[in-house]
């Protein structure tokens, strides 16, 4: 009856809140905007019962419904900290689209498994190659959300039972797409691919992709390894499933190590692609406000002729694989690329915000995330009647807890970087992090880390290593400051 069904709703969203909820205080817009967002993430996630999360969520028709690599890359990481068992079940979402992607690789002469750049079934329903299907990017980016997932909930029973096959197709793929260039002195290189950046297309060695692939095949060498040391009948069953040839993990090896990472000696930054240089800079300066979003205005081709970018490409890969790269070299990128992204895609602000917070410059930093948190709450991006923006919203949540807070998980333990918006006076939230549910406390003259569920944990504080147990909340040193770089 209606009772039932309305009490099993409130709980489930009481449950919701109390997990998800990132409170701030000194900001009251900014609190109830960043709970719009977290509003539509719940609205998009918690009954997609083995489905996907399609690019508007389930607010409009923009998209036509479809599942992008904003699930993986833009709203996991919240769902994966926050209700882990969502997570659980979108990956297992992709696993069963392995098949079709099996066959689509099949279909464009590739070997392995190729996901659908935008999808609902699993067969690839992108219309325009250039800025669709040609973004292989997307294989790694579910192999990323596999990992951080993995790394986060100690699932590893998912990972031997389905991630591990994920990773073999995925890593085949990449072997398979790229070559050991004689010309480039045996470097491993990917032509003719798209990353994350829509304005520029079809292009060789696109650092993100690069990069992503570089972890994606490393990961399956661990993968494998790792079965078959600790699960000889899991092993034996992924070789029986994947025809998995005993030479196969010792290549991937070498086209990781060999990767090609396009570099600029003269001006000491990573390159978006090997002619990145190449192309027209855009002339900005006599571009007027009313002809952005460009797409809507310039031909594709005139676009992809110059150095614009749509949205955060090797700045989304100084966030993801922060660790691959020096704080030098991440202040030279944020600061090469900032003026030359247009943020014509929302997936851009969010991570431009995150990449400014780790570098110091904190206004553009809060700028970014005004942008972010209120895209759709103030329809920023005038679009608002065709959906909501999913990736977005993830996005939003991301930038308090990586940005402002500068959590980063790519290391064994947990660890922050906190730093705190100019008018907002205390930032709290709280992590799922296997089996334990921890929470975070910022605020101007302290941080304290609580663990409220499971057994004892450490987490850094900036150089600092904190054991945390129930009931024991600590306090770490030093004031969180506004646009300090800690
Ligand atoms: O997945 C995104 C893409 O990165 C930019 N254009 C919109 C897509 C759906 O949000």
């Amino acid at each position: 009856g209606f009772e039932g069904v309305a009490g099993t709703q409130r709980q489930r969203v009481t449950e919701f809140w109390d997990t998800a909820d990132v409170r701030t205080e000194g900001t009251p817009l900014v609190q109830q905007a960043v709970r719009f967002n977290l509003f539509h993430l719940l609205g998009a996630s918690a009954r997609v019962d083995g489905l996907g999360i399609p690019a508007k969520g389930l607010t409009g028709r923009g998209y036509e419904g479809h599942y992008f690599w904003d699930t993986e890359i833009y709203v996991m990481p919240f769902l994966t900290y926050t209700a882990p068992e969502v997570a659980r079940g979108l990956l297992l979402h992709r696993y069963r689209m392995l098949d079709a992607a099996r066959r689509r690789a099949a279909e464009v002469s590739q070997r392995g498994a190729l996901f659908p750049w935008r999808t609902i079934s699993g067969e690839e329903a992108s219309a325009y190659y250039a800025a669709g299907t040609a973004q292989y990017h997307i294989d790694a980016d579910v192999a990323f959300a596999l990992n951080q997932y993995v790394w986060a909930t100690g699932d590893h029973d998912f990972m031997a039972r389905y991630g591990a096959e994920m990773l073999v197709e995925t890593a085949r793929l990449w072997t398979d797409l790229g070559f050991f260039s004689e010309q480039r002195g045996g470097q491993f290189v990917i032509n003719g691919v798209t990353g994350p950046d829509e304005y520029t297309t079809v292009v060789d060695n696109n650092l993100f992709t690069n990069l992503m692939a570089q972890e994606n095949l490393r990961a399956a060498v661990r993968a494998v390894n790792w079965l078959r040391a600790t699960d000889t009948n899991a092993h034996a069953a992924l070789v029986e499933r994947t025809g998995l040839a005993e030479g196969e993990p010792a290549r991937w090896v070498e086209a990781a190590d060999a990767m090609a990472m396009p570099y600029d000696e003269s001006t000491g930054v990573y390159l978006q692609d090997d002619d990145f240089l190449h192309r027209k800079p855009w002339d900005f300066v006599g571009t007027p406000a009313e002809k952005y979003p460009l797409l809507l205005h310039f031909h594709p081709l005139v676009i992809y002729r110059h150095q614009v970018i749509k949205q955060a490409d090797v700045v989304l890969a100084a966030f993801l694989l922060g660790d691959r790269f020096t704080a030098e070299e991440k202040r030279r990128i944020f600061e090469f690329y900032d003026p030359l992204t247009t943020g014509d895609s929302s997936l851009s602000e969010c991570i431009q915000s995150i990449v400014a917070a780790e570098v110091g410059e904190m206004r553009t930093a809060e700028e970014y995330f005004v942008d972010a948190v209120s895209v759709d709450l103030a329809d920023l991006a005038g679009n608002l009647r065709d959906g909501i923006h999913i990736a977005s919203a993830g996005g939003t949540w991301m930038t308090l807890v990586y940005g402002f807070a500068g959590m980063r998980d790519r290391n064994e333990h947990l660890s922050f970087r906190p730093t705190l918006p100019s008018r907002t006076s205390r930032l709290r939230f709280r992590l799922r992090w296997r089996g334990r549910l921890l929470e975070v406390d910022l605020a101007r003259d302290r941080v304290v880390y609580r663990l409220l569920e499971g057994d004892d944990m450490v987490v850094r504080h900036c150089e600092e290593k904190l054991t945390l147990a129930v009931g024991s909340p600590v306090e770490a040193s030093g004031p969180v400051r506004p646009g300090t770089v800690q």
